[in-house]
């Protein structure tokens, strides 16, 4: 059986084609149901849509500061689309415990980085100036703190001498979306 499955985005989408081109194989457990955004100008939208994939944008900027209310909005979609299990796929906002408990256990993230190192933003560049040899991306379960949830999968990769940030985050993007669909595959519940 494919779980149905809401990805989360805010941008590019790169994770989100990651994850919908695995559930396009036949074996692969899950199935697009909704990519949902909070900016309706999200190039990932496009590229859904243009695939047949349901899409949705719930603008975080028309709930004021009320982000409850915005979460709610999202949380009907979710619902309308059928999905049971939540990606965050590059989705720049930061959540409440409403929509973490309502989602518990249901509810992913990527981050770049080898998590519990370098939560929070600018990984990359806070990677380099560390000077560690090793960075890489987290695939982990959401709690109320930022980064913080159970790890489900990581990938790493080098720093070599010469990176500079866009060179560490292209090296590190493609293994995020090797690890995506992996530890989706890993996260969703059995059966
Ligand atoms: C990725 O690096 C992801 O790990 C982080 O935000 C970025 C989103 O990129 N959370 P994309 O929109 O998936 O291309």
């Amino acid at each position: 059986m494919k779980h149905p499955i809401a990805i989360l985005i805010s941008g590019r989408g790169s994770n989100m084609r990651a994850l919908a081109e695995a559930c396009a194989g036949e074996d692969y457990p899950a199935r697009v149901a909704l990519v949902l955004s909070n900016v309706k100008d999200a190039a990932g939208l496009a590229w859904a849509a243009e695939r047949g994939i349901p899409t949705a944008t719930v603008e975080h900027k028309a709930y004021g500061g009320d982000r409850e209310a915005f979460e709610r909005a999202l949380d009907r979609e979710i619902s309308a689309s059928g999905a049971s299990f939540v990606c965050l796929a590059g989705f720049m906002r930061v959540l409440t415990p409403w929509f973490i408990d309502t989602y518990r256990g249901r509810l992913i993230n990527i981050h770049p980085s080898l998590l519990p190192a370098f939560p929070g933003l600018h990984t990359h560049r806070r990677a380099l100036e560390a000077d560690v040899a090793v960075h890489g991306c987290t695939v982990h379960h959401v709690i109320a703190h930022v980064d913080a949830g159970e790890i489900i999968q990581q990938a790493s990769v080098p720093v070599l001498p010469d990176d500079t940030e866009d060179t560490l985050a292209a090296r590190v993007l493609v293994e995020e979306w090797r690890l995506y669909p992996e530890a989706l595959r890993r996260a969703l519940p059995k059966g």
